[in-house]
């Protein structure tokens, strides 16, 4: 396969998955209100003072059928016991499958179903021509993590969320210049896969397309050293459906562990004080050491992010 073919990975997925299982398309209002409660469920067995809501799922559900977002739903007969949510991103010769969500109504659970959903997830993925599954779990649901690792997933990175620091400028740390930001653009070459925007498949023409993009937003911090640029972040501002506020998620974080601190209070310093009540920074194959100094600032690992690849060379 060339490329990835979404019509051949809706076919592949959906079908019988067993003897009593079959994986259908989500069509219509009743089924959408099905599938919300099967995402809210858990989130608030866990966390019963969460502020995710109806409303926000069904936007963001909304938005996600508009995208072109393959939402299943698996069926027993004429129950339905479950819902798959998945996202291909990247350019047709780089697709990767995102696994937003897997959930069962509790009285399926524990009995092998979303380890047969997974499989016919993967199986769907590769014949389709996807390069690589991904998928996040929450630090409140560690359970989960032997169901991902018994189908060969590994975890490639953590989130980390809390209250943002307190903020304050920092000498050597604030937005690049312009005559900075071709050092900009090699720093997040050179980083690739850290970078949310830098991912394999992007030119150096993207990125730097992007980078010009993040820096009109006022996006981009640098930290310079002798005046050698030694540090960058780049931020957006998004809304949380687990929080229902808005969060500042650090899209990149790449700086050595001395400077990674301050980098996050100036950044801190720089955000209106009432753009983001939380900040959540994405650190892919964290050091120990990144990951300490994150804790350090009042910020706790909130998510694990796995991958499975499916092309050989795309470990
Ligand atoms: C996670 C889930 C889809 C797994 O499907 P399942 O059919 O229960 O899983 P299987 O029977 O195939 O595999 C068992 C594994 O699933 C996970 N699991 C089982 N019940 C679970 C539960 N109530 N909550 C979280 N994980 C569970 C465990 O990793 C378990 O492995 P273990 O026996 O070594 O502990 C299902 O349990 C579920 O819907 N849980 C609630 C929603 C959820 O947590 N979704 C994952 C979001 S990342």
């Amino acid at each position: 396969v060339s490329g990835f073919d979404r019509a051949r990975f809706a076919l592949e997925l959906f079908g019988a998955v067993d003897e009593r299982t079959r994986v259908a398309e989500l069509i219509g209002e009743a089924e959408l209100a099905f599938a919300i409660e099967c995402v809210l469920e858990p989130v608030r067995t866990r966390n019963p003072a969460t502020r995710a809501n109806e409303t926000l799922m069904r936007k963001v559900l909304d938005g996600s059928r508009e995208r072109g977002d393959v939402l299943a739903l698996a069926w027993q007969g004429e129950q339905c016991v479950g819902f798959v949510w998945t996202s291909a991103n990247g350019p047709s010769d780089h697709t990767e499958i995102y696994l937003n969500e897997l959930s069962l109504v509790p009285a399926m659970r524990g009995a092998g179903l979303g380890a047969t959903l997974l499989a016919r997830l993967e199986h769907a993925a590769r014949l389709a021509g996807a390069r690589a599954i991904d998928l996040d779990f929450m630090a409140d649901n560690p359970r989960v993590r032997s169901l991902y690792e018994r189908a060969g997933f590994t975890q490639v990175g953590v989130e980390v969320i809390g209250t943002r620091p307190e903020g304050r400028t920092v000498d050597g740390v604030s937005a690049p210049t312009q005559s900075e930001l071709a050092a900009v653009v090699s720093h997040a070459v050179r980083m690739r896969s850290l970078c949310t925007f830098a991912r394999p498949w992007m030119s150096r023409d993207d990125v730097e397309a992007e980078v010009a993009s993040v820096h009109a937003q006022q996006r981009i911090l640098v930290a310079r050293r002798d005046g050698e640029l030694v540090g960058l972040a780049i931020w957006r501002c998004v809304p949380s459906i687990v929080f229902g506020d808005v969060v500042c998620a650090l899209e990149v974080l790449e700086a050595p562990p001395d400077l990674a601190r301050v980098m996050v209070q100036a950044l801190c310093a720089t955000l209106p004080r009432e753009a983001a009540a939380r900040i959540v920074v994405t650190v892919r194959e964290p050091s120990e050491a990144e990951v300490a100094t994150l804790i350090a600032l009042g910020l706790s690992v909130h998510r694990y992010k796995c991958r499975k690849a499916l092309a050989a060379d795309d470990a």
